[in-house]
């Protein structure tokens, strides 16, 4: 088989390879390990918009992986990530459409910037290489790199939601966008309902391909082990002590409106409201890394979400009790995982996620002798595998704050026997095993 080229928008950073943000290159860099690979994205950087023109790409290599990476001007920066990947896409597949800011012109530099990609990477290539193209910034890529001539596999994974085609018809140019789908030899996404929106969308613009359900998971067994070796850690420690005893419920997500944060707060501000035994009682740690900063809906859920956790740490805080710790920065994954494992219980309560895997490192971070309940929305891409959590909809305020009472009065036995049975999936479907059958499907078409 040839080397695989992984293409994605993020990469993980220059000066943090093992400690990439959001779930992508989490599950990217698991899946690729011990493989020869080249990686080829975004740098992060920005740089101004006269040296265009000569940007080089970087090659950087870490192990077995090459990342070959290249910078966006300014104007790239707003019209391709911040406007057209991130104002108008990201919100219309997570079943937003009122969220887009459609602008024609992100959307000229959306496909100027899918060419300038298939453009630096084309003289990278090798003719048996296997080609892997990542997510909704690069749905464009593959005709871009058919029209220079790439006859390469070339394959591509959705990792987030498809919406049904009567919403993504909003968008202007929703038709081509689907055509140019064609490019692809497989089309992956991550559910069955993603796969029947694609298909239905194939269908609608008379293109015969089917797109294929290859669902994530993560490296189960390295997060066990950061879980349990985490806990002599002094961070972890000091976490420990503030408990003094009382049980942890934690929320960890990248501060997106997709992952249903004010909603989740005012089901807490509910569950203390009508459980007030449980004031004072409980500490419920919010770990909400600032993501996506500048594009305006962002910013807003920012400044909803001071003003929730104040009005409810201002409301039922106490001179020597706080409702909600909420850090707005990342925690390193060595902390998150030992923290996983001393809470008792999570809230991941998506309004719609690709798949959500804070569930699964949730899950791989517990134990047999005290597991953590899961309490996980409907929506999110990780719900059908996992029916022993406690589902919920996330936007049903008391059904999120009786599944967090149920969560604190549940017996250990029911703990066990729910997380015994969450466990098995989360250790069967990892990052490896979805690469290698994404990988595998790519290998078996044969290149036109
Ligand atoms: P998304 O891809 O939308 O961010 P996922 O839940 O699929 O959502 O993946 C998020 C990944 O980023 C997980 O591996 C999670 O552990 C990591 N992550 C999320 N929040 C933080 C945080 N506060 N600090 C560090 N890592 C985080
Ligand atoms: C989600 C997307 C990824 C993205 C990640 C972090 O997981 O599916 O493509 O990389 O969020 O978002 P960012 O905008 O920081 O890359």
């Amino acid at each position: 088989m040839g080397r695989l080229v992984i293409v994605s928008n993020r990469v993980p950073a220059v000066r943090d390879r093992a400690q990439p943000a959001g779930g992508l290159a989490v599950a990217l860099r698991d899946a690729v390990q011990g493989q020869e690979c080249l990686w080829f994205g975004w740098s992060g950087q920005q740089i101004p918009d006269d040296e265009g023109e000569d940007r080089r790409v970087s090659i950087d290599t870490v192990e077995n992986v090459t990342y070959a990476t290249v910078d966006l001007t300014q104007s790239e920066y707003n019209g391709f990530y911040e406007g057209y990947s991130n104002g108008i896409l990201w919100p219309l597949c997570h079943y937003r459409a009122g969220l887009m800011n459609y602008s024609r012109q992100d959307r000229h530099t959306y496909h100027a910037v899918n060419t300038m990609f298939a453009q630096k990477l084309a003289p990278l290539l090798k003719s048996d290489d296997l080609i892997w193209v990542h997510d909704y910034h690069l749905f464009p890529l593959g005709l871009a790199l058919r029209e220079l001539g790439i006859k390469c596999r070339i394959g591509f994974f959705l990792h987030i939601p498809f919406p049904p085609w009567s919403l993504m018809r909003a968008l202007p140019g929703a038709e081509k966008l689907m055509r140019s789908l064609r490019a692809y030899d497989v089309m992956g996404v991550q559910t069955e309902d993603d796969a029947r929106n694609v298909n239905e969308g194939f269908s609608a613009v008379g293109v015969p391909a089917q797109a294929r359900v290859f669902p994530i998971g993560i490296d189960p067994e390295s997060f066990q082990k950061q879980a349990s070796s985490g806990l002599d850690n002094p961070e972890v420690q000091k976490l420990e002590k503030s408990l003094r005893g009382l049980p942890l419920i934690i929320g960890v997500d990248r501060m997106d409106y997709s992952k249903g944060l004010p909603e989740r707060f005012r089901a807490y501000e509910t569950f203390l409201r009508k459980y007030p035994e449980y004031r004072g009682k409980v500490i419920y740690l919010q770990i909400t890394p600032v993501s996506r900063g500048s594009v305006p809906e962002y910013k807003m859920l920012r400044e909803e979400l001071d003003g929730v956790v104040g009005h409810i740490n201002g409301t039922y805080g106490d001179f020597d009790w706080v409702p909600i710790r909420y850090l707005t920065h990342p925690v390193p994954r060595e902390l998150l995982a030992p923290f996983f494992r001393l809470s008792r219980a999570a809230l991941v309560t998506p309004l719609r996620d690709g798949m959500n895997l804070v569930a699964k490192e949730y899950v791989a971070a517990q134990d047999e002798e005290d597991p953590g309940v899961l309490i996980l929305s409907r929506f999110a891409g990780a719900a059908p595998e996992m029916e022993d959590a406690l589902l919920v909809n996330p936007h049903d305020a008391d059904e999120v704050a009786d599944a967090l009472h149920k969560s604190l009065s549940m017996s250990l036995s029911e703990r066990q026997v729910r997380w015994k049975r969450l466990k098995p999936d989360v250790w069967r479907v990892t990052a490896g095993s979805w690469a290698r059958s994404f990988i595998t499907a790519l290998a078996e078409v044969r290149s036109e």
